[in-house]
């Protein structure tokens, strides 16, 4: 064949891919337009060849590469050249499968010969065993011819059944030819709904998965409510009664390595963070009542002695709970000491009531 000739009209054709569209050609060459895709666009060249120009050297390697594979059936137009954008070959003539369908019925022999197409692909060493009806031309004659290929070859993942096949062909035309199959041959077609059967649970699951990332969204705005920073107030309380806890668990800790007493030491650091605590209280009191004269006495001795009301029961207080007991876990871990040191033994208590950590209640 004269390439000479053929790239003289090439050259003078620009085929441009674009996104989710069809090529956009400029044509400047004589030749006229059979029709055109995502990958390329045809151009009659003479009676019986034309030229598939590329927007891309790969896609037109692989669709050679694909159409080298099938040479030796004849499901494939003949090639007769190739340059890195261009492959002239065979036209087909026929109908193709899809407006062939729109006014005749799928016959089981057709259905035979789409099953022995998909034959022919597996044995020529095509990954993807599949093809679209509109790219399957029925020839005057009645045998098939397949173009577009090069999306059969240089794959990573396909489906394990004819899928594109099937759902081009439309619901009734699917039943219809998916019948042919199990008449010819049963194994298949169970392994074929089988497939059709695990993709539909996949969807299933994956929509289900879908719906739980929403839900995760959900709470994710739900556990807002944990936010402690963005209120002024509340942060300032966290803060303190933070900074509180660990300074106690440091001091007693330190305490204890010189052999202090624990308790000694809780009820010094209480009684240290009970003035603090009142020293605020007043200046807070004094500055929002100023005609309210409170002195730093009267709040100590309000403290104290709300104390003692609390824990002079008059229905039997008989000093503090396990006071002095301390394991020696306890005693490693000064501070868990704290649950035990301070709220009062009653005579009628009932044993399963949980004081626990609620016995001292006053503490932050
Ligand atoms: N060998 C051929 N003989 C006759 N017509 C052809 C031939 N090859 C392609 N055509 C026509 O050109 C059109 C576009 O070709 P083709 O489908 O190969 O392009 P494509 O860009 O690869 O398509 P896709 O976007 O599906 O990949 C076809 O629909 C068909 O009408
Ligand atoms: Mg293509």
């Amino acid at each position: 064949m004269d390439t000479k000739e053929l790239e003289k009209y090439t050259s003078k054709i620009t085929v441009r891919n674009m996104e989710n569209e069809d090529v956009e050609v400029v044509n400047y060459s004589p030749l006229t337009m059979m029709g055109k895709g995502r990958q390329g666009a045809v151009f009659q060249y003479s009676d019986d060849i034309c030229i598939k120009i590329f927007g891309n050297e790969e896609d037109c390697e692989r669709e050679h590469y694909a159409l080298s594979l099938g040479q030796q059936t004849d499901l494939f137009p003949k090639v007769y050249a190739k340059g890195p954008l261009y492959i002239a070959m065979e036209i087909i003539r026929g109908v193709d499968l899809r407006e062939y369908l729109q006014s005749q019925p799928l016959t089981e022999e057709l259905s035979m010969k789409l099953i022995d197409l998909l034959v022919t692909f597996k044995e020529i060493g095509y990954e993807r065993i599949d093809h679209h009806k509109r790219q399957i031309f029925i020839l005057p004659e009645g045998n098939l011819k397949v173009i577009d290929v090069a999306r059969t070859v240089w794959r990573d993942r396909v489906y394990p059944y004819p899928r594109k096949l099937l759902t081009s062909l439309g619901k009734e035309n699917k039943e219809i030819f998916l019948s042919h199959v199990q008449a010819l041959h049963p194994e298949l077609y169970s392994e074929w709904t089988h497939y059709i059967e695990m993709e539909e649970q996949a969807r299933q699951i994956c929509q289900k998965i879908m719906t739980e990332s929403t839900d995760k969204e959900t709470l994710k705005n739900k556990s807002k409510k944990l936010l402690t920073t963005n209120e002024q107030k509340i942060y300032t309380g966290q803060l303190e009664s933070l900074v509180h806890k660990v300074f106690k668990e440091e001091w007693v800790k330190a305490m204890l390595v010189q052999g202090y007493d624990p308790d000694k030491v809780m009820d010094t650091i209480e009684q240290h963070m009970e003035k603090l605590t009142s020293k605020e209280t007043l200046k807070e009191k004094e500055s929002k009542n100023t005609d309210t004269e409170k002195t730093e006495e009267d709040v100590k001795s309000k403290n104290k002695n709300n104390k003692e009301e609390k824990y002079s029961d008059k229905d039997g207080f008989l000093g503090y709970r396990n006071k002095g007991r301390i394991s020696e876990n306890d005693r490693y871990y000064g501070f868990r000491n704290e649950r035990y040191s301070e709220y009062p033994i009653k005579e009628k208590e009932n044993k399963n009531k949980n004081y626990g950590r609620k016995g001292k209640k006053n503490r932050r």
